[in-house]
């Protein structure tokens, strides 16, 4: 299909419709041929505020004219430099940028990937390899990626996996601090829902992973889509946390049950990491040390690459060419990092996420006391951290009895409606989990006034779906 200037944008989604594969959903259906900030534009010429940063990827903007410069400048230097031949020189500034960004300072070897999922792969083999062990004990409601290993440890959507098992084996599930998925009340404290896991833990590796068979626990310390669920410190972590309850205390942290068992604890960051929850790490919040830390969508702003980092000691057991890739740790995408980088320390980025988050709390929080009591009676819960939000609806998904606080007052599949109609306004925005979740990732340098506007149209589209009533 030859394309031309006159060709009409309908024709284009037309042939992408029928020549793209199936396996692919959209949410809009539509070409989108320019990104500029916190906003895109699509072929049939809607400007649209994009709340999706493309998943938490274009966490700085689009085009940020920097970021863009440095890869631009970098591929009329060298695109290619494969990682089995030589080092690249951005690859090593990356690293020089990375090392004082690390939430602990053993974190001190690094390997660069294209996406995500690869850097869960690495993780896995890492671990298993640094202790001779197999089974990798994962979360309920955990979402790594879609390769073989990585989907075998995702458990937030059946989507993922359903025909296309067998997973690779030895993955263990453990229930996630999260108390919809616990069936508790949404008031439960964190220390009590750390508890109940952690108790969890503690039996299934006594009852189904010996710790001599357990190779990692693999956690994202922010659940992404799995609802936008931060992870309690003391879960993470009991030696940092003050006034626990003793239960918490006696049960430890996932950290001191690593260390009492050898078991690595692998950190995916992947979607909360590098200044999403208003610190470089969401992991600093608990001064946790993970063994092996994953790091990549904002990343790079856009350009694949993926981190995968542990600790010199251990990767010193790793054989030569044991990691690698044809295009791992591209040079463009390496040095659109390290402008990421300095843009995130010259723009002070964590104090506008911190900013920008204050006021996206109160106003979502605003919507739970609102004077429309059917406003008020659909919002079942906000939480997040930073720029890394959710408001989940009490609405009924029709999914599943597992939904116990589905109230059947209030209107059907609100995120997915909500979501649409912000799209019909004028903002990308996503749903997520098996529950009903929308949750916000606008740029982290998103300026007071967008965000507002996000707001405003965030409000009037749960205002417009919840007095239309019934889907
Ligand atoms: C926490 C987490 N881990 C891993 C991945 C997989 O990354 P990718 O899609 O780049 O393979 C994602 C992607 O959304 C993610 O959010």
């Amino acid at each position: 299909m030859a394309s031309t200037s006159t060709q009409s944008h309908e024709s284009f989604v037309q042939f992408g419709k029928k020549h793209v594969t199936a396996g692919l959903g959209r949410v809009v259906d539509a070409v989108l041929t320019k990104g500029e900030g916190s906003y895109v534009t699509l072929g049939d010429g809607r400007k649209m505020l994009d709340f999706t940063c493309g998943i938490g990827v274009t966490n700085l903007g689009h085009c940020h004219p920097k970021i863009s410069k440095a890869a631009a400048d970098q591929c009329m230097k060298v695109v290619h430099v494969q990682c089995s031949i030589a080092f690249n020189q951005p690859y090593l500034e990356l690293i020089e940028r990375l090392l004082p960004m690390m939430p602990h300072p053993s974190l001190d070897s690094f390997f660069f990937w294209n996406s995500g999922s690869e850097g869960v792969e690495a993780g896995i083999k890492m671990a298993r390899a640094f202790t001779g062990r197999q089974n990798i004990i994962n979360m309920q409601g955990a979402y790594h990626g879609r390769t073989m290993g990585a989907m075998a440890v995702t458990k937030s959507k059946t989507i993922y996996s359903a025909g296309f098992h067998p997973l690779m084996p030895g993955a263990y599930t453990l229930p996630f601090p999260y108390w919809h998925q616990l069936g508790v009340d949404p008031s439960t404290p964190p220390s009590e829902l750390s508890e109940m896991c952690l108790s969890q833990l503690n039996l299934l590796l006594a009852q189904a992973s010996a710790p001599k068979d357990t190779a990692a626990i693999i956690i994202e310390p922010v659940l992404g889509e799995g609802g936008y669920v931060p992870a309690p410190p003391e879960f993470l972590h009991v030696g940092k946390s003050k006034g626990l309850t003793p239960a918490i205390a006696y049960l430890h942290g996932l950290r001191e049950i690593c260390d009492k068992h050898g078991i690595m604890l692998i950190i995916d960051e992947v979607q909360c990491g590098f200044g999403r929850t208003g610190k470089n790490y969401y992991t600093e919040y608990s001064g946790v040390r993970p063994d092996i830390l994953l790091s990549a969508k904002g990343l790079a702003n856009g350009f694949p690459l993926s981190a995968v980092i542990s600790r010199k000691e251990l990767t010193d057991k790793l054989a030569a060419g044991s990691m690698g890739g044809t295009y791992a740790g591209n040079a463009v995408s390496c040095a659109a990092a390290v402008a990421s980088a300095d843009a995130m320390k010259e723009e002070k980025i964590l104090d506008n996420v911190n900013a920008r988050s204050t006021e996206l709390f109160a106003a979502l929080n605003a919507l739970r006391t609102d004077a429309d009591a059917a406003v008020a009676r659909a919002v079942l819960d906000v939480r997040g951290k930073g720029l890394m939000v959710a408001v989940e609806f009490a609405s009924p998904t029709g999914t599943g009895p597992y939904d116990r606080f589905a109230d059947p007052a209030v209107p059907a599949k609100l995120a997915s409606r909500v979501a649409a109609r912000c799209v019909e306004k004028g903002m990308l925005i996503l749903t997520t989990s098996v529950y009903e979740v929308v949750r916000f990732i606008p740029p982290l340098n998103v300026s007071k006034e967008d965000l507002a506007e996000g707001v405003r149209i965030f409000e009037e589209a749960v205002r417009e779906v919840v007095k239309e009533g019934k889907a």
